[in-house]
């Protein structure tokens, strides 16, 4: 099977979640359910896929390598950190700094050899007006002849969102009048916000009700809250954000914990560290869980045990972070069928 630039399409990418229509997210979810019954497929025979870490992954990695491999396909993985080099986004610049070639030169050079490519760039941490322009994935996009997968940037984990709306799905049917509580958890190294931010139109096109709850100085990126508002008042739900962990939990039928970096300091690590010094009861514990609608907890992982999260709540039967996990297999091989327009996918 020839990579898809030998076609000349036009190639659909997976930069955020819902950049799909809701019914293309319910489509790929049964899908997903059907191989989750049904393992055994050969979806991906001749089919390679080139997969870019620009920085770590446990899950994602090997979730998405066993996807492949478990429909027949072959990936080809290679870390920034040894197997290649700095690469530059920028259009237009002279290159003679530290990157010695272009996305868009290894992304048209790669197109020839894989029939997607899947990406998690690694953001520069120093100015959150730079990295949320989210120009690495944005660039691998632009120039890339066959599909191009964001496994994670700095705005987006548009796989992390499909994987938790198929859990949601799954545990508690309809979500139509259901509440999420996405809330900020205290963590040492906080993660990125991609995680929050993805989740957020997908539940509300899907028919929850979302309260976000977060100290002061960790909102999200206001962009993101103001398309989500949109996405609220289009589909008739409701959409709250800031106020206190215990005020978001209170009647939630879900609660997702996540700790993220704080905006107000980003680039600045002495003072991130000393805001969330003072924020340690910031987690979920049995206690918080209780003021909840016999409340399930999900987390994305990876996960500090008695940090973000007791124990208790993570190893008690209304935790499904390991559902979670699970689905992040199901659900990328569903994706991939349908970017690679495999017939029988969604
Ligand atoms: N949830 C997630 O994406 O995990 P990894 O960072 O381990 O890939």
């Amino acid at each position: 099977m020839p990579p898809a630039s030998s076609a000349g399409a036009t190639p659909r990418h997976l930069v955020r979640l819902h950049d799909l229509e809701p019914s293309a997210i319910d489509d790929l979810i049964d899908h997903a359910q059907r191989l989750k019954r049904r393992a055994a497929r050969a979806d991906l025979v001749g089919r390679t896929i080139g997969m870019l870490f620009f920085r770590g992954s446990l899950r994602t990695r090997t979730s998405f390598e066993a996807a492949v491999h478990q429909l027949g396909g072959h990936t080809i993985n290679l870390n920034a950190s040894s197997d290649f080099w700095e690469l530059e986004d920028r259009e237009g610049t002279v290159m003679d700094g530290k990157a010695p070639e272009h996305i868009k030169d290894a992304a048209r050079a790669l197109s020839h050899y894989v029939n997607a490519l899947a990406i998690r760039p690694a953001p520069a941490g120093q100015s959150w007006a730079v990295d949320r322009r989210d120009a690495q994935i944005a660039s691998w996009a632009r120039h890339s002849a066959v599909p191009v997968i964001n496994m994670e940037s700095a705005l987006w984990h548009p796989l992390q969102a499909l994987a938790d709306m198929m859990t949601l799905r799954e545990s508690l049917g309809e979500l139509k009048g259901r509440r999420l509580a996405l809330v900020w958890v205290h963590s040492p190294e906080p993660a990125s916000l991609a995680v929050p931010h993805s989740l957020l139109v997908p539940a509300l096109r899907a028919g929850m009700d979302v309260s976000v709850a977060h100290p002061t100085g960790f909102g999200l990126d206001d962009g993101v809250v103001g398309e989500a508002q949109e996405a609220a008042a289009r589909a008739g739900t409701k959409l709250a954000v800031g106020g206190s962990l215990e005020d978001a939990v209170r009647g939630a039928d879900v609660v997702y914990a996540r700790s993220w970096q704080s905006l107000e300091d980003y680039g600045n690590t002495t003072l991130a560290a000393s805001r969330r010094a003072r924020l340690s009861s910031w987690r979920v514990d049995r206690k918080a869980m209780e003021l909840g609608r016999d409340a399930r907890f999900m987390h994305a992982m990876p996960v500090r045990r008695n940090v973000e999260v007791t124990d208790e709540v993570l190893d008690g039967a209304q935790s499904l972070v390991q559902a979670q996990a699970e689905n992040r297999l199901h659900t990328q091989k569903a994706l991939l069928a349908m970017l690679l327009k495999v017939s029988g996918a969604a």
